[in-house]
């Protein structure tokens, strides 16, 4: 499974790619915002965006999002942001929203032009596996559906809990199992699973994204699901790494290396 940071922030994606495990990274506005009020207040956000590129590297895509919802207005600023920053270091993809308003089917012409124009595009906001057969018929690099969000959907709407109350982001979903959101999705594992099921029955190119994930046990659910990619936030990498038993190991070791003399070998 190809890992992608989910952050915009410079500091975590270096510091997770010197752990050697990062195949790429996905933005969105949100994520953007948080990391220039954390550490690039007084810098332009096309030198910020430059610099997340350069971290990257060639070999590492970046996702950075459209901001408007109109078809027209999409393929501009895809346009616009590809010719900008791709020459930085040939690694830019667009997010484009599968879709925007009901009754505005914007998502899919978009992504047919910018496809047909050779610009890669990473489609988002995906809530069904319905969206991402559409998006990777309509060209689609990749399709990202959001595990995180549809358990919270399921949360609040079927079992009726209120979110910062009853539970928290990041929290484990605790659904039964029993229930199925109105199109038939148990879970957000379930919405993946799904997703690369219909595309690989048709053997599209599109590479699937596990977006929205909250916590390690849903980077464990997807994994074995088999999806290509899980986009996975910087604090979700750490806990995947820690275990009470784990730092026990460590500090007994360390304790006995000293006993032992070890300390020598190493003066
Ligand atoms: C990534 O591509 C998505 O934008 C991101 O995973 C959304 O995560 P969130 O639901 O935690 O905001």
């Amino acid at each position: 499974m190809k890992i992608f940071i989910d952050t915009a922030k410079i500091s975590e994606i270096k510091e997770a790619i010197s752990w050697g495990i990062v195949d790429g990274v996905t933005t969105n506005p949100s994520l953007i915002r948080k990391a220039v009020e954390s550490e690039a207040r007084d810098m332009q956000l096309e030198d910020y965006i430059s610099e997340i590129l350069k971290v990257a590297g060639p070999d590492k895509p970046v996702s950075l999002e459209v901001m408007s919802v109109k078809a027209e207005d999409m393929i501009r600023e895809a346009e616009i942001l590809y010719d900008k920053f791709n020459g930085i270091a040939n690694n830019v993809v667009i997010k484009i929203p599968i879709n925007t308003y009901v009754g505005y089917y914007e998502g899919l012409k978009t992504i047919k032009a910018l496809s047909e124009e050779g610009i890669p595009v990473n489609c988002t906001l995906i809530m069904t596996p319905e969206q991402a057969l559409l998006a990777a018929k309509a060209g689609a690099r990749y399709v990202s559906p959001f595990a995180g969000r549809i358990d919270d959907y399921l949360r609040t709407v079927k079992l009726g809990l209120k979110a910062g109350v009853d539970f928290q982001k990041g929290d484990y979903y605790p659904w039964d199992g029993k229930g199925v959101d109105d199109n038939g999705i148990r879970s957000g594992s379930d919405l993946v699973e799904k997703t690369v099921m219909i595309l690989e029955n048709y053997d599209y190119d599109t590479e699937v994204i596990a977006s929205s994930i909250r916590n390690a046990r849903q980077v464990r659910e997807v994994a074995m699901i088999g999806v290509h990619i899980a986009t996975i936030p910087f604090k979700v990498l750490e806990s995947m790494l820690l275990h009470p038993k784990t730092e026990e190991g460590i500090k007994r070791f360390s304790e006995d290396a000293e006993k032992a003399g070890y300390r020598e070998i190493f003066s």
